[in-house]
């Protein structure tokens, strides 16, 4: 936001209302195993969640496309060549070293305030305060995005000042960071009464510190992960030396990494605990543009293919004065972003496609002492440099998130209310495999199709209830298909395949339904 911006957009407060309510999906998520939170018995625990028998489905469907596409994708890049991947699987834990190389002991913080009245805690650059200039005018502050603070603090403002709407001519936006400290005194926190109560913004940082060894001590403290890059840089001349891969290449890794987010908050979007996808990709300093612009295009590209094909899926290039200081005279940074439910009509970063430039590998052969030795030898050219990277860096959890938001699709005319449209190679469970009735020989059919069926993909066997209500159930999971076996099963070997998205059925022998559904599952 400007620094002073007036309340043009705050005089009809309302934003485009989401045609999807977080509240629902977050308790669909709940009530079908997808995610829950975790320690749930105990209260929770903020900023951490845990995936139930289909979120872990779904979330390892993300995955394992992710891993096949990017990482053994045999698409030629923008040489013409095959482009180059291999894996790494790093410790969480590794020598703090690395973790002051990077620059994340001295830099990794967030600017943070707290409230001395509600004991809340904000990171000062996500609060926007509404008011008047004036210095007697009191300031109210609220979360950006937050539209019910956003409407409290308008309403209070009204009812202070006994007006009946905002005043674009006074009434200012301000970003809270650029408050003095004589206007934080006049402002009033978004879960305050008091004015005065919001303390200075301070640098928290966002790493988890523990011990390693018996003994607590400040000689021995380490980190958890915070990203799963470094362990891939502190790891570039180990797979240079043990492989045989030449520049351009990337090296991958998925993994889990740990930031103690000062305000966790919308469902998994912002959690402490959470997974990446992440390539650092080398390359000669020379082809930057090139294959910064390629991936930021693959990338794009892969996240509709899994299913993300609607206009809430954006790729952003950053304004320059967003971009990291190492990456300010590179060829950019990009953000593919998704309009989820509580972002909207804003959007969330879903994966970052950045330019890093050398500095990651200079900064850990400094640091390590093996200057020279970290170089990237071309033996052709006779040339030793350091590699430049290209970075996409995905989160796996925010990419399953969208997916559920995704598929969130209101239908009344249906028993469930609600049907999880997701991509046939994203669903959790392909397939419902279900007898008619639950007598006269149609369970044993049915359990022989199921078993088979399942030695390739996941599915559910269910003999219970009506059709309708299975029907209903599969559709909550966004499971693709329904298969029947009934009489004509018995006689003619037809079963009958039902659809999720059009309900549409259709007739098929069952000799032909494994083959057929290893294909639409693309998993032929
Ligand atoms: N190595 C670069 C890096 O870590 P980042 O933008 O901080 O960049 C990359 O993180 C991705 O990780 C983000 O696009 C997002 O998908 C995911 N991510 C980051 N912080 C997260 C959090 N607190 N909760 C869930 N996902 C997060």
């Amino acid at each position: 936001m400007p620094a002073t911006e007036v309340v043009h957009t705050l005089a009809h407060p309302m934003p485009e209302t989401p045609t999807k309510s977080m509240d629902e999906i977050v308790a669909l998520c709940r009530r079908r195993g997808f995610i829950f939170q975790s320690s749930e018995i105990y209260g929770g625990i903020n900023g951490f969640w845990d995936y139930g028998p289909l979120g872990t489905e779904l979330k390892r469907n993300l995955k394992d496309a992710w891993w096949k596409d990017v990482v053994r994708c045999d698409t030629p890049g923008p040489n013409g060549e095959s482009v180059h991947i291999v894996g790494v699987d790093c410790t969480i834990i590794m020598n703090p070293k690395v973790w002051e190389a990077s620059g994340h002991v001295g830099g990794f913080n967030d600017p943070m305030v707290d409230c001395r009245e509600s004991k809340a805690r904000y990171r000062a650059d996500h609060l926007t305060v509404l008011g008047a200039a004036d210095a007697s005018a009191r300031l109210y502050a609220f979360v950006e995005n937050d539209t019910d603070q956003r409407d409290k603090a308008i309403k209070t403002l009204l009812k202070y000042e006994k007006c009946d709407a905002l005043d674009p001519a006074r009434h200012l936006l301000r970003p809270f960071t650029q408050l003095t400290a004589e206007d934080r005194a006049r402002c009033i926190g978004p879960d305050a009464k008091e004015v005065g109560t919001l303390t200075e913004p301070r640098q928290f940082n966002l790493m988890f510190k523990t011990n390693v060894g018996a003994l607590e001590d400040p000689s021995n403290i380490a980190y958890l992960r915070p990203e799963t890059a470094q362990g891939i840089f502190a790891n570039f001349e180990n797979v240079v030396n043990s492989t045989r891969v030449r520049i351009p290449f990337g090296i991958a890794q998925i993994g889990k990494a740990f930031r103690n987010e000062v305000t966790p908050r919308n469902f998994t979007f912002r959690s402490r605990e959470f997974e990446q996808m992440e390539i650092e990709f080398f390359i000669h300093p020379t082809q930057a543009n090139e294959w910064y612009a390629w991936w930021r295009e693959q990338r794009f590209a892969w996240w509709q293919s899994i299913g993300l094909t609607s206009e809430n899926l954006q790729l952003r290039e950053h304004d320059r004065d967003e971009l990291a200081h190492y990456a300010k005279t590179g060829a950019g940074t990009s953000d593919i972003e998704y309009r989820f439910p509580f972002s909207a009509p804003g959007f969330g970063e879903l994966e970052g496609v950045a330019h890093r430039s050398d500095y990651d590998l200079c900064q850990h052969a400094e640091h390590s002492g093996r200057r020279d030795k970290m170089k990237y030898f071309d033996a052709e050219k006779n040339e030793r440099y350091f590699p430049h990277v290209i970075e996409p860096s995905a989160g796996a959890d925010r990419g399953t998130l969208a997916l559920l938001c995704e598929a969130y699709t209101k239908d009344e005319t249906r028993p469930s209310g609600v049907y999880m449209k997701f991509h046939p190679r994203m669903a959790p469970v392909k397939a419902g495999i279900f007898p008619l009735v639950n007598k006269d020989g149609l369970p044993e059919i049915a359990e022989k199709l199921y078993k088979e069926l399942r030695k390739r993909h996941s599915c559910e066997y269910d003999p219970k209830q009506t059709i309708g209500k299975r029907y209903a159930r599969m559709d909550e999971a966004g499971t693709p298909f329904c298969i029947t076996i009934d009489t004509d099963t018995l006689t003619g070997q037809n079963v009958t395949i039902r659809h999720r998205d059009t309900q549409q059925q259709e007739s098929m022998n069952i000799e032909k339904v494994p083959a057929w559904l290893a294909a639409q599952v693309g998993e032929a």
